[in-house]
């Protein structure tokens, strides 16, 4: 037997209201200057403001240059934000983009070099050797769960491909999960981000790797957002679905610290070569791939349509997923979003050699993403 090693560290606040914790939180600490990080599209919404409205006793500035697939120039731009205020901590405060940027804004402040330095498959990568300044997290999408995990997605300046940082030292110190912060979040992306989260949980459950844990995680993490998403799409301001589907959020990115597979290495091709947003890239290739594996584990997708409340068996999931986009809006296929033929020569490499084909349950080639790129078109 071999022996295998298993963390779920972070301390999560979960309900509505818990941003009001925060202040609190960081005045514990001994914290006095802390940088917010958030996204352009949020630092105009009044969401932020009412936020930090509850930051009472601290000094506060706020970084709001992330937008987009965020780049490696954004993380930067962060850092030099968090020495000119002199700040203390970071509060990431946002959607899966800004919240990644966050995590590393802090390690860019103490640390030399860029932080594509930093990237796990860099061929010097550099070592987090400093003490990381405080950080805590406040999930604005239910999608990613990026609060909760120990990678940050950065794109490269110039072209566009993620790369990802990856160390336990990243994880943030402790989590506010308020559903509040989410009910202002517009229809379409709450679908997309929903479509995220539930492919997480689809996709950790099913890769072969040895972590019932994860496993049990990502199949209530399944049944909570399957039950909410889209209720939570038709009635924005429904609290229960909106915490239904942040806790799933999290759960499905406590849950694919196991491993994801090839329905996020077409994803992150599309987000490089096409800039697609994350969540709606996974909602466009998810029943296409996970239709070619269920051949590879049959039983996995039985439990899958158990666990959402699907009868019929693995089949009758993939179908329920179909008609669940629609339902969401999430309409046509790839073609629609502009993805054409003349993508397929710098897709398909990026989603073979990505690091999640290797844990996809289904072994995938070049020729098997030309193949499902086609079909989801
Ligand atoms: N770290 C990880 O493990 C991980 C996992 C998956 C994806 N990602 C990364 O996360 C990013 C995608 O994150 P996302 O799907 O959360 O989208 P996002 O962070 O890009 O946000 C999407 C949009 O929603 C807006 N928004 C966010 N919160 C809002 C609110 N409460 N009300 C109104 N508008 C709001 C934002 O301004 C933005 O325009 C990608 O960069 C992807 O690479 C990271
Ligand atoms: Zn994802």
């Amino acid at each position: 037997m071999t022996i295998t090693r298993f963390a779920f560290p972070t301390p999560i606040h979960f309900g509505a209201g818990a941003r009001k914790l925060v202040a609190a939180h960081l005045l514990e600490q001994g914290i006095r200057r802390p940088l917010i990080v958030t996204d352009r599209g949020l630092a105009a919404l009044p969401v932020l403001a009412e936020f930090q409205s509850h930051l009472k006793g601290l000094d506060v500035a706020v970084f709001s240059g992330v937008f987009g697939n965020p780049t490696c120039a954004q993380v930067m731009a962060g850092a030099a934000a968090f020495k000119a205020h002199g700040a203390d901590a970071v509060i990431g405060f946002g959607g899966g983009a800004a919240l990644d940027v966050a995590k590393v804004v802090g390690m860019m402040a103490v640390h030399d070099g860029d932080v594509l330095e930093y990237v796990w498959d860099h061929p010097q990568v550099r070592p987090i050797v400093n003490e990381l300044p405080y950080f805590v997290a406040l999930p604005t999408t239910s999608g990613t769960g990026s609060e909760v995990g120990r990678s940050s997605v950065v794109s490269e300046n110039d072209t566009h491909h993620k790369r990802t940082v990856f160390s336990a030292k990243i994880l943030a110190r402790a989590v506010f999960a308020d559903p509040e912060l989410t009910l202002a979040l517009p229809p379409a992306v709450t679908a997309a981000t929903g479509m995220d989260a539930l492919t997480h949980n689809i996709e950790s459950y099913l890769s072969p790797a040895y972590h019932p844990l994860c496993d049990g995680i990502a199949l209530e993490g399944l049944r909570i957002g399957a039950g909410a998403l889209a209720r939570a799409v038709a009635e924005p301001g429904n609290l229960q679905a909106r915490a239904d589907m942040m806790m799933s959020s999290m759960m499905g990115a406590i849950a694919f610290q196991k491993d994801l597979g090839s329905v996020h290495a077409c994803a992150h091709a599309l987000g490089a070569v096409c800039d697609m947003h994350h969540g709606l890239a996974n909602a466009l290739m998810i029943d296409t791939v996970l239709a070619w594996n269920h051949e590879a584990v049959p039983k996995k997708f039985d439990e899958l349509a158990h666990v959402a409340g699907v009868s019929g068996g693995g089949f009758a999931f993939i179908a329920w997923l179909k008609h669940l986009k629609l339902q969401i809006g999430i309409t046509g296929g790839l073609a629609a979003r502009g993805v054409t033929r003349e993508h397929l020569p710098r897709l398909v490499p990026l989603a073979t050699t990505d690091f999640t084909t290797g844990t996809n349950p289904r072994p995938a080639s070049a020729a098997d993403y030309e193949r499902l790129f086609l079909q989801a078109m």
